[in-house]
């Protein structure tokens, strides 16, 4: 068992506040098996934010400027009248020929065989099939997405938390050698690293599974080739990786909820058993077979060059703040860290403008936001909003109090 600190923090709101929180911060130490765990200063009236099960939704709401959620803004048009047109089949189950449709179009575009292919309802769903898989010991590289381990946590398995520090690189990675799982986003949320095929391939041992979670792959270019998806393994036929995709983030159909993963027949053999009948929706399916298909895929790879131009011009105006991006970003996100981070949410929250809280990620805390990629002209409007709290609260939160912090 991981340990865990806790405290009590009373009259934490607003929102439902839960009796205790749970702050924890577990160091791995690269060449050391031992953890330390550090305890971090806990703001008052910030209880939720380290709530683990709390997700950027909830940073936003109808109304605010988002850059709290990292959907892309869509669905593309081509993709909704794909959807429209089957609104009327929705009184049947889905059909054998759309499940062979969307399977064949994620295989085609993988290289893969549709017996490699399980389609899934979003890739959140991918991690709760995977304790079909039985893991005795599952390594979680951290920070990254929340949902593996509160899903593998509920199955029984053993978590490791694998903590990756500033510039959060594998490079130095130290994974307990008994772990039989070991789960790593590429690229990462909320660090927006994108690791190498090499240092993924590092984490591979017999008798071991990978999981990568590739739920923004389909938004990553290589920054001097311009090839799309430059450190995807969903191509990679292997008996020990399992790579996890989603179609909800760059097309922007999150409350479909659809996506898939790509891994040997015998585990997705596995992983299908005992699954219920009917596991998508018809209009997940359709959108599966459109978002893998060649329209699908310019698309993907217009938005990833978007995401690239867009993320330039927030890293630089960001960097005019003094709050650079904390690592080099490659998903339609960046991280930054700025102290009295919890604050300056709720004062942007003030002025109409979401952003995501990192307090409640494994490895980070509340010095630490999470900025979606948004079009140049919204990004001017977060930074305006920026300055504004910056200005009216000299210090703590301008760039010379940020560095005498450091030092
Ligand atoms: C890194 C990562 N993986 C997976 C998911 C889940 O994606 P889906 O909407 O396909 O379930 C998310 C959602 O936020 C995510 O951030």
């Amino acid at each position: 068992m991981w340990p865990r600190q806790s405290f009590d923090v009373p009259g934490a709101g607003p929102g439902p506040v839960p009796s205790t929180v749970h702050v924890v911060s577990e160091v791995m130490k690269p060449g050391n098996s031992q953890t330390t765990s550090v305890v971090e200063q806990t703001p008052s009236g910030s209880a939720e934010f380290f709530d683990p099960d709390r997700h950027g939704d909830e940073d936003t709401a109808p109304g605010v400027i988002d850059f709290a959620v990292n959907v892309r803004p869509g669905p593309p048009e081509f993709l909704v009248s794909a959807l429209r047109d089957r609104i009327a089949d929705l009184g049947r189950y889905p059909s054998a020929a759309d499940l062979t449709a969307a399977t064949s179009a994620v295989a085609r575009l993988h290289g893969r065989d549709r017996s490699e292919v399980l389609l899934l309802g979003g890739a959140a769903e991918g991690f709760e099939l995977l304790a079909k898989l039985a893991p005795k010991h599952v390594a979680l590289v951290q920070p990254s997405f929340t949902e593996p381990e509160r899903v593998l946590r509920a199955a029984g398995a053993r978590i490791s938390q694998v903590i990756l520090t500033d510039p959060w690189s594998l490079a130095d990675v130290h994974v307990p050698d008994d772990a039989d799982m070991v789960v790593v986003g590429n690229p990462t949320n909320p660090t927006s690293v994108l690791h190498t095929r090499a240092h993924i391939d590092s984490l591979r041992r017999p008798g071991r599974t990978v999981v990568i979670d590739e739920a923004f792959a389909d938004l990553t270019l290589d920054p001097v080739t311009g090839a799309h998806e430059p450190q995807s393994l969903a191509g990679e036929r292997s008996d020990d990786l399992i790579v996890v995709r989603s179609i909800t983030k760059t097309f922007a159909l999150a409350g479909l909820r659809a996506g898939y993963l790509l891994a040997s027949p015998a585990i997705i053999a596995r992983l299908s058993t005992g699954r219920r009948h009917w596991p998508l929706g018809t209009l997940a399916l359709v959108a599966l077979a459109v978002c893998a298909g060649d329209e699908g895929q310019a698309y993907a790879r217009a938005q990833s060059e978007a995401v690239a131009a867009h993320r330039a011009y927030l890293s630089t105006r960001l960097a005019e703040c003094g709050w650079p991006p904390a690592a080099d970003a490659a998903a339609s996100y960046v991280l930054i860290r700025v102290p009295n981070a919890l604050q300056v949410k709720e004062r942007l929250r003030h002025r109409g403008i979401g952003v995501r809280s990192c307090a409640n990620f494994v490895g980070l805390g509340p010095d630490h936001l999470r900025i979606a990629v948004r079009s140049p002209e919204l990004t001017d409007v977060l930074v305006g909003a920026l300055q504004d709290v910056m200005a009216e609260n000299a210090p703590p939160f301008t760039r010379q109090s940020r560095e005498s912090e450091a030092t």
